[in-house]
């Protein structure tokens, strides 16, 4: 049998040469320990970086030793001669070093374990190319108002809107009155439905609409880019809002904190969920904010979420019945159309179609128009439309399912 000659398991490193030069005792890169006779153990000291091939010692370079991975952490807490570092989000104790001087606050680089190998800055580093949380950062998450959107554009079921209006606009417009009668006050409004069904859209909408300050922020967005702050970035955002004589605080994709499933960003979404908590939590009466949330996965947010006096509030976005697909059909087309279309048969064919998907045909249809270099949308481009996207349903369909069937 031949075995496989890795150099890298026949690396070690001479931790002790007897008196007398004849024992050599080597530690290998797995944590082995071995004793080799060497005639010539004079060659060897402590620390030497050795290769053992056929059962002698050879001197090697130290640049084949692999360099133990640093790591950098924040110092968050010390209790006599151990410490707390803040290492990416995750908190590890570790011992202090003797020759050390550490301070809460401390940037340190360290190696291994919990070899803390020196003190890097007096302060805590910041992730790079996150800026401080100013007044500019905060209102880089106010919405704009324009007269971009309308109630109009969200076509289908007038129920959501009308429900959508009772429990964001009612409330804000009509704040003292409602804390004059005593009523529990609406502090969070939670948007469900499949992807593509109008969530984003009509959050945008009462954006552009509300006669209220709107703030947004998206779940991937605090996961991507403001990881290190992101507490501190939604205290001050709430702080801002409440300061608003009426504020729309709007949380997009609120699940996918809920359902990061590293660790670490794990602790991280724990945090910012808690963060969000603590801020609807400490309103008080006479702050007019009311925070929206949307999630395509309800079924995964934190049920933290759901307790009285947070989400109470829900809206669903149901797939759209077929009068409601038609409406949409109707409501999404480009100005570029001619001729009658087959709204009605095409609604008839998109039994358990979203809106995004129903809304994709006009994107399709006018690829199939200006391929036969034209510059509006006829009744067969409509149904090629159709057509296409129906295909790309099915694919990912079919993908989604064979997903499960996996998972499962
Ligand atoms: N009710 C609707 N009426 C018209 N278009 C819609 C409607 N709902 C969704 N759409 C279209 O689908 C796109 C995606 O919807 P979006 O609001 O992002 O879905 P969600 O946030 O629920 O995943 C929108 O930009 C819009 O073009
Ligand atoms: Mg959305």
């Amino acid at each position: 049998m031949i075995w496989e000659y890795d150099e890298a398991l026949n690396l070690g490193r001479v931790k002790l040469v007897s008196d007398d030069g004849e024992c050599v005792h080597v530690e290998f890169l797995n944590g082995n320990t071995a004793v080799f006779l060497s005639r010539d153990s004079a060659d060897f000291s402590p620390g030497d970086v050795v290769l053992i091939a056929e059962n002698t010692l050879e001197s090697a370079s130290e640049e084949k030793w692999p360099r133990e991975k640093a790591w950098i952490g924040v110092v968050k807490l010390l209790i006599s001669n151990e410490v707390v570092v803040e290492i990416g989000s995750g908190l590890h104790i570790m011992p202090v070093p003797e020759d050390l001087a550490l301070r809460v606050g401390n940037t340190v680089e360290g190696t291994g374990q919990d070899n803390i190998v020196r003190v890097i800055s007096d302060r805590p580093i910041r992730y790079i190319d996150q800026p401080d949380v100013d007044a500019s950062t905060i209102a880089s998450f106010k919405e704009n108002r324009n007269a971009e959107h309308s109630f109009e554009d969200f076509a289908g079921s007038v129920n959501i809107v009308i429900r959508a209006k009772e429990l964001i606009e009612t409330p804000l417009k009509f704040h003292e009155e409602l804390k004059q009668i005593g009523a529990r006050p609406i502090k969070g409004v939670l948007f469900t439905g499949e992807p593509g069904t109008g969530k984003t859209l009509l959050a945008r909408i009462i954006a552009s609409r509300a006669d209220a300050t709107f703030y947004q922020i998206s779940g991937p967005q605090i996961m991507n880019k403001w990881l290190g702050q992101s507490e501190e970035l939604i205290r001050k955002i709430f702080e801002d809002a409440a300061r608003q004589e009426k504020a729309i605080v709007f949380f997009d994709e609120i699940d996918s904190l809920a359902t990061q499933r590293s660790d670490e960003s794990h602790e991280a979404s724990r945090r910012i969920v808690g963060q969000l908590l603590a801020a609807m939590d400490g309103f008080n009466r006479d702050d007019n904010v009311i925070v929206i949330a949307t999630t395509n996965r309800p079924q995964d947010i934190d049920i933290a979420l759901r307790r009285p006096g947070r989400f109470d509030w829900e809206i669903h976005f149901p797939l759209p019945n077929v009068g409601d697909r038609e409406a949409i059909l109707i409501r999404t087309q480009p100005p570029g159309v001619v001729g009658g279309l087959s709204h009605a048969v095409v609604a008839e064919q998109t039994e358990g179609w979203s809106p995004a998907e129903l809304s994709a045909i006009w994107s399709e249809a006018a690829l199939l128009a200006v391929a036969d270099t034209r510059n509006n949308i006829h009744n067969e481009d409509y149904i090629g439309g159709f057509e296409q996207v129906a295909k790309q349903r099915v694919r990912k369909l079919m993908e989604r399912k064979m997903q499960e069937r996996g998972e499962s």
